[in-house]
């Protein structure tokens, strides 16, 4: 890490909670650096140019004889901290406060925090004296620890923030990181500029340049192969990787037969022409329809899916030879719902192909630079890299593609018909000036055929359902308001263009109940 893009940082020690790259991401958006390290990194690392410290969440109980802790040392450092969640709890253990565990006082869910002194971690934060804040415990603080004082409280716990202000440590209940929480990213910027004093001074291009770093460092003299289709992701890596290794980096695309009507070509041409990759194409559609025959379980599908990919990379490593790697464009979200309930608390979502559709055996080690950040994040580092606009502001499209788009079994029909659909409605949202405004939009089909009637003729024709929703980040998401003439106009151009279609619908849902895909 070049100490002199990162004057001053933010370190955050990571407790396990699921949302602490949340935390990071809040920080980044303020143009402050921050690293997230585990308590193991923190034997290692220094504090030079630390501004500030925060202390996750935390599956733990510190109120069992042994839990995780920071060395006592930390907290002479005189550097501001912050405790979330947990961290409030270590932090009111480590001083001689008491914190209890107790089933009738935890909170789940929106809780309103009643302010009891002013601080100047709260400074803006409340509205007369009030604020909605987002809980996930069951261990309270229960005996103010030695030095400090009780800024807020909740009906069920007193102690929901704390401060010593003369350390300049501060703990709080709750997780100013979601969106939930009203104003909590009042509380991490008066954290971050005002107790700690930093100066924005981060940029996407730092980031940039402590990829392709780190990427050499892994890398050194061996070769790697990218597993690019084109999307935002994929092609994001391929560049930083090629930045960092040049000609010892392979791009494979593997054309599954279940790609986006024209998309595959069309970035084929920019890698090897503008960019000048190496860059194969591999046809393995026959394979994929033939291993996918019958398959309706969406796990299956996905479980397939992310075992031939892996199964055609190692087969072309053997080929190149001297290959030790696999890239790929894994994201944080895809990772979080991609976990198990066992680990996490997170339950398991669905298997993203390029993290839980894996093999557990694998030949090559994974290569994920950008697993520590959101889509939004991802294309500005693709801008930083010199990505073309086409590329970069594109809707996310699924490693297992159309796949996951036909609800049900897979043929060879079926995809075309989709792929013409899907065609016809993303150019007419580019026509209308609505596809920027869009997270995602895509056409999907239905297993099942209904009754229409064309001319003067009888149809029984499968349903294509439409997808359109706005999201900040894929985690949550909301179904995209289209005027009345926009929806007439669609399923019209649909059912006149597509034959094999003769129902449109368009998904209202959200997410959650819903997902953003299908399957
Ligand atoms: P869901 O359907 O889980 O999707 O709400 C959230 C975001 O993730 C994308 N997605 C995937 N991306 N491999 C990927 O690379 C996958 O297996 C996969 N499944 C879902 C989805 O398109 C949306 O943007």
């Amino acid at each position: 890490m070049n100490e002199n893009l990162h004057k001053d940082k933010i370190f955050i020690i990571d407790f396990g909670s699921q949302v602490t790259k949340l935390i990071a991401r809040r920080i980044r958006e303020h143009s402050i650096f921050c690293e997230i390290l585990t308590l193991n990194d923190l034997k290692k690392n220094e504090f030079q140019n630390v501004k500030g410290i925060i202390l996750s969440g935390g599956p733990a109980t510190v109120t069992k004889k042994s839990f995780p802790k920071i060395p006592n040392r930390i907290f002479n450092l005189n550097i501001p901290i912050l405790g979330i969640c947990y961290g409030l709890q270590l932090i009111a253990k480590q001083f001689k406060g008491k914190v209890k565990s107790n089933i009738r006082k935890r909170e789940f869910g929106r809780a309103i925090l009643i302010q009891k002194k002013n601080s100047l971690l709260t400074k803006n934060f409340f509205k007369k004296n009030k604020s909605t804040v987002w809980m996930s415990h069951q261990d309270s603080v229960s005996i103010l620890p030695v030095g400090f004082s009780k800024v807020a409280s909740t009906n069920q716990s007193e102690m929901t923030i704390i401060e010593n202000k003369k350390k300049k440590i501060y703990g709080i209940q709750f997780h100013p990181e979601v969106t939930h929480t009203q104003n909590g990213n009042i509380i991490l910027k008066n954290f971050i500029f005002d107790i700690c004093r930093t100066k924005k001074q981060w940029k996407i291009e730092s980031e940039k340049k402590r990829i392709i770093k780190e990427i050499k460092k892994i890398v050194k003299k061996d070769k790697v192969i990218c597993a690019l289709s084109g999307g935002v992701d994929s092609s994001v890596v391929a560049l930083l990787i090629h930045k960092a290794i040049g000609k010892n980096l392979h791009c494979i695309m593997v054309d599954t037969g279940m790609m986006r009507k024209d998309e595959f070509k069309s970035t084929y041409k920019i890698f090897k022409k503008k960019y000048k990759l190496n860059v194969k194409i591999i046809d393995a559609s026959k394979l994929y329809f033939k291993k996918l025959k019958n398959i309706t379980d969406p796990e299956k599908k996905r479980k397939i899916i992310g075992n031939l990919f892996i199964k055609i990379f190692e087969k072309e490593a053997k080929i190149l030879k001297n290959v030790k790697f696999l890239a790929q464009g894994t994201l944080y979200p895809d990772i979080i719902e991609s976990r198990s309930a066992t680990g996490s608390k997170t339950s398991k979502i669905k298997s993203h192909h390029n993290v839980g559709g894996l093999p557990k055996k694998m030949n090559l080690k994974l290569i994920e630079p950008l697993k520590e950040f959101f889509k939004d994040e991802v294309r500005v580092l693709g801008n930083a890299v010199g990505l073309v606009k086409d590329i970069s502001q594109k809707h996310p499209f699924p490693g297992p593609g159309l796949a996951i788009r036909i609800v049900g079994c897979i043929t060879p029909e079926k995809v075309k018909i989709l792929q013409e659909a899907d065609y016809i409605f993303t150019q007419h949202l580019v026509k209308k000036n609505l596809y920027d405004k869009i997270w995602q939009a895509y056409a999907a089909l239905l297993p099942v055929k209904t009754v229409g009637v064309m001319g003067d003729s009888r149809t029984y024709e499968y349903i294509c359902l439409i997808r359109a929703v706005v999201s900040e980040d894929g985690m949550t998401a909301d179904y995209f308001n289209f005027p009345k003439f926009f929806l007439d106009e669609i399923s019209n151009k649909i059912i006149n263009g597509v034959k094999g279609i003769n129902r449109v619908v368009y998904d209202i849902t959200s997410k959650p109940p819903s997902t953003i895909e299908l399957e």
